[in-house]
């Protein structure tokens, strides 16, 4: 059977050596707007009982959304047996609560509009805090891997003494796992979150680890407050220029460049960023090929 990967996220080459690695055809669409605005769709490559991937980044899914949607649909139209989409960095997992009265829990509503279009959804780390996996939102085949093997190979090829260090307690998860495999010890922080850019963490105890690089590791960064607050407690330490690793690199504002005056910065690359330095690759390939054998 054929195997037809289409390509919506341009701006990376993750999705064509995704195509690649499972042997599948890159398919074509054709896509514009009406002069009204609205969608002209055409697939242009035949999918008729053929096991269809759709390779996506939506860290900026509103305006997306449709076309993607839209996409799903069309391709069950035409036949296609198997609709997977492929997206590292799945969006709208963090409004999981009506936190004020009349607000829209757009977790749900996101996961209610994917699972309409698609069979499968195949995704890095999504932003599991009050659920505790995608199928309380999800009603489809929902494959959660992790970008914890691929951040831990990158930190068994730096030569250095490192200490792990954790920004609050979700990211427990992802440390406390990298730290068993990398055999470097670890801190998790707590963190107390007033507003979107209002954060306290808690201080570190560096004492004992003055010959130790720190390596700040969480899944998300987004406004970068979580990191810049944890970072300035690190700044009279002595220790050598900090690491952050996030998974899923937003950077919204002027996050990159602030956290770049205070150390290194790298990310998987879930979300394109010219901090990429983590290859996911391998992961999503064994995810796709793990889910078709079982
Ligand atoms: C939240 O709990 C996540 O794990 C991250 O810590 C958070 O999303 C980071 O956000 P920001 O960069 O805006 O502080």
């Amino acid at each position: 059977m054929q195997r037809v990967l289409f390509n919506l996220a341009p701006d990376t080459d993750l999705g064509e050596r995704l195509a690649t690695n499972l042997g599948a055809l890159v398919g074509d669409i054709e896509s514009r707007h009406f002069p009204d605005g609205e969608l002209y769709q055409r697939v242009l490559t035949p999918v008729e009982g053929q096991d269809v991937v759709i390779f996506a980044d939506l860290f900026h899914p509103d305006g997306q959304l449709f076309e993607l949607l839209s996409l799903g649909h069309t391709l069950e139209e035409l036949g296609a047996t198997r609709r997977t989409l492929v997206t590292p960095y799945l969006p709208y997992m963090r409004q999981d609560k009506r936190f004020h009265s009349g607000e829209s829990v757009t977790s749900r509503h996101f996961a209610h509009h994917l699972s309409q279009a698609f069979d499968q959804l195949i995704t890095v780390d999504p932003h599991l805090h009050r659920y505790t996996s995608l199928d309380e939102i999800y009603q489809l085949e929902g494959i959660v891997v992790s970008a914890k093997s691929a951040i831990t190979a990158h930190l068994k090829q730096l030569n250095e003494k490192l200490l792990l260090i954790g920004p609050d307690e979700e990211s427990e998860q992802w440390v406390a796992a990298i730290a068993k495999e990398t055999n470097v010890p670890f801190q998790i922080l707590a963190k107390q979150r007033s507003g979107d850019y209002e954060v306290e963490v808690s201080r570190p105890q560096l004492a004992p680890f003055a010959d130790h690089r720190p390596v700040l590791v969480d899944d998300i960064i987004s406004s970068g407050r979580t990191m810049l607050e944890t970072l300035a407690h690190l700044k009279e330490s002595g220790l050598s220029r900090p690491l952050i690793i996030g998974v899923h690199g937003i950077f919204a504002g002027d996050a990159y460049q602030l956290l770049m005056q205070e150390a290194e910065v790298l990310t998987c690359n879930s979300i394109p960023h010219p901090s990429n330095a983590v290859d996911l690759l391998d992961t999503l390939t064994t995810a796709y090929l793990g889910a078709l054998a079982s």
